[in-house]
């Protein structure tokens, strides 16, 4: 056993307005209560595209639910003349704990590179926010440089250049399972992830080391079991099946699916 608490997180993506993000965020939260789920021991966020954002806070303010809030993305600037960004500041008061970096469709639509994804973790730990950075290689790249290559640069290059560490999350994610269908084994999962803690402890260390470290890609609460039976693995990153309530409240009941 590990110390570190399983993390479930459900990146909506450009899905759902903000009269739907409140119905979800309501049936998850009666679901998971109903099943007596406990948020300490395993930690549930949803991350709903901005303009929802508002109206989830609001909800989960007013219900005491502990459904945790997180971001897409965040600016890596602090403010100014950047028409259409969002920055660390907004989303930390809005009560936003978690934010997404380097998701693989913003490096591949919009152009964001290892440096942009660095910035973007400086401005999170800038706003006491937690990036979850996202790492993970495209089919050509597994074929032509191996499983872990990719996501070890990328992970390394993320966190290079920084005075100090703060809290973060590595969130593997194999371009091709993304909204796929094709699934990396539980046993790949588990061999990146845990090339991935190698390379931190190597580059930065023991509690680097001791962050968690994510799957993500077509996972359903029909394979999560799988994945987090690695010790290495200690959540996952969820895209299209944390839209349905029942699905992602059974994807964060993974416990029950493990024969120990
Ligand atoms: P899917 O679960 O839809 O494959 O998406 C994964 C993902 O990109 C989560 O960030």
């Amino acid at each position: 056993m590990t110390n570190r608490t399983p993390l479930i997180a459900g990146n909506w993506k450009m899905n759902l307005d903000h009269l739907q993000a409140i119905a979800l965020v309501q049936k998850l939260s009666w679901t998971l209560n109903d099943a007596d789920h406990d948020f300490g021991e395993v930690e549930v966020v949803v991350f709903p595209p901005f303009t929802d954002l508002r109206s989830a806070q609001t909800l989960i303010d007013a219900e005491k639910f502990e459904i945790k809030l997180g971001a897409q993305d965040l600016s890596q600037h602090a403010s100014g003349a950047y028409t259409g960004e969002i920055s660390g500041q907004m989303l930390s008061k809005l009560n936003v704990e978690y934010v997404l970096v380097g998701h693989s469709e913003r490096r591949t639509y919009h152009a964001e590179d290892d440096s942009v994804v660095q910035q973007k973790v400086a401005a999170a730990w800038e706003n006491n926010l937690i990036p979850i950075i996202c790492v993970g290689e495209t089919l050509e790249e597994l074929e032509t440089q191996g499983q872990s290559a990719v996501p070890i640069i990328q992970t390394i290059n993320a966190l290079s250049g920084h005075k100090v560490l703060g809290d973060f999350v590595i969130a593997y994610e194999p371009v091709w399972a993304i909204g796929t269908g094709k699934v990396a084994t539980a046993q790949e999962a588990s061999e990146v992830a845990t090339a991935i803690r190698k390379a931190l402890q190597a580059n930065f260390g023991d509690d680097a080391a001791n962050s968690r470290i994510l799957y993500g890609g077509s996972v359903k609460a029909n394979n999560v079991a799988g994945f987090l039976q690695s010790e290495q693995v200690d959540g996952v990153l969820v895209g299209g099946a944390s839209l349905d309530a029942e699905e992602f409240s059974g994807i964060s009941r993974f416990k029950k699916h493990i024969v120990l």
